[in-house]
């Protein structure tokens, strides 16, 4: 399926949409200290709309589906959306709880540790899910977190599959998943942490990700690709393994690099580019969006990405 040069292919995101509420240290503190660190910053954030945001970015049609907390963060973000050419048709509004925030630190070396308050995200429900069914049938691709409850994600992941689309799963955060819910699954997008909680494998080297990447492929899914952060990425298709490298560059801030590499991996898998070509295409997004602070200032546009 290869796109044609001026037609966008089109992606659904389903996911989450947080506030991140960022400060930089020296280092991360330890369980009960408390450190001084530096400058604070407010950020729009979330898995899915970093990932939203990324493919409209590096060029897709986006529809998002997502649920916000009726307050200024929420409606922040929708206009941060509209602004991004995303479609908003199916951003819904939970009057009763506050929208997600998600606490972020971020070291000297640009490494990160984050607590999430899901808020309204936890409310995003299968019947909101079902009212979006007519764009899922026009997607060329599903692009789907887990910051959303479980219930919806297995709700999502059927619909699509009832209609034959392709779904892109980013397991993250991490979180145990059944071999069955695996099986429907097109490719498989963790990272380290992610790969150890789906294959009982700890990653720390090309040996470990080989092993890890091979026992998620045999719980169901035929494409596994392991971010390995500056390493670049341990790919997994069909019988083929490789690993392909990120560039060199100087990491300021990995807050949402994976987000980038998802939205960068769907957009061009999506306009018919082959797994590995994808990969490629992550890679050199991801690590532009490391020398840059924060998750959705830090984006690229297709026009930087030189491939
Ligand atoms: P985060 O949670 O920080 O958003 P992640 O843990 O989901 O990221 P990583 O594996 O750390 O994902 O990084 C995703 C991708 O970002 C890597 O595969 C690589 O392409 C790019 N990347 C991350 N860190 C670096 C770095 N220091 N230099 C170059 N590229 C990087
Ligand atoms: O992946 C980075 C994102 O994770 C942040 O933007 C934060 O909101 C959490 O969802």
């Amino acid at each position: 399926m290869e796109i044609s040069l001026g037609h966008k292919s089109k992606i659904v995101v389903i996911g989450s949409c947080n506030t991140d509420m960022v400060v930089k240290a020296n280092r991360l503190p330890i369980p009960g200290e408390t450190i001084l660190g530096g400058t604070f910053y407010m950020n729009p954030g979330g898995k899915g709309a970093n990932q939203a945001i990324s493919a409209s970015r590096l060029g897709a049609e986006v529809t998002f589906i997502s649920k916000i907390g009726y307050d200024l963060f929420g409606l922040q973000a929708l206009e941060i959306y509209k602004s991004e050419k995303i479609n908003t048709d199916f951003i819904f509004t939970d009057s009763k709880s506050p929208s997600g925030v998600a606490l972020i630190s971020v070291d000297s070396f640009g490494e990160n540790s984050i607590i999430v308050a899901p808020g309204a995200n936890r409310s995003l429900s299968t019947e909101d899910i079902s009212k979006a069914v007519s764009k899922i049938v026009e997607a060329d691709i599903i692009l789907i977190q887990l910051e959303i409850p479980m219930e919806a994600v297995e709700y999502a992941v059927e619909l699509a599959n009832r209609y034959g689309k392709k779904i892109i799963l980013n397991p993250a955060p991490a979180s145990g998943l059944s071999d069955s819910f695996l099986s429907n699954i097109h490719a498989i997008l963790p990272n380290r942490i992610e790969a150890e909680m789906l294959s009982g494998v700890k990653v720390t080297d090309i040996e470990s990700a080989h092993r890890a990447a091979q026992i998620i492929g045999e719980r169901g899914i035929e494409n596994v690709v392991i971010t390995l952060g500056k390493e670049g990425a341990y790919v997994k298709e069909g019988e083929m393994y490789t690993l392909l490298p990120a560039k060199e560059v100087e990491a300021i801030d990995t807050t949402g690099a994976g987000d980038v590499f998802c939205g960068a991996f769907s957009v061009y898998l999506s306009e018919g580019h082959s797994l590995t070509d994808a990969v490629k295409f992550a890679n050199i997004a991801a690590s532009l969006a490391v020398t840059r602070i924060g998750a959705q200032s830090a984006i690229p546009y297709r026009s930087e990405i030189n491939i």
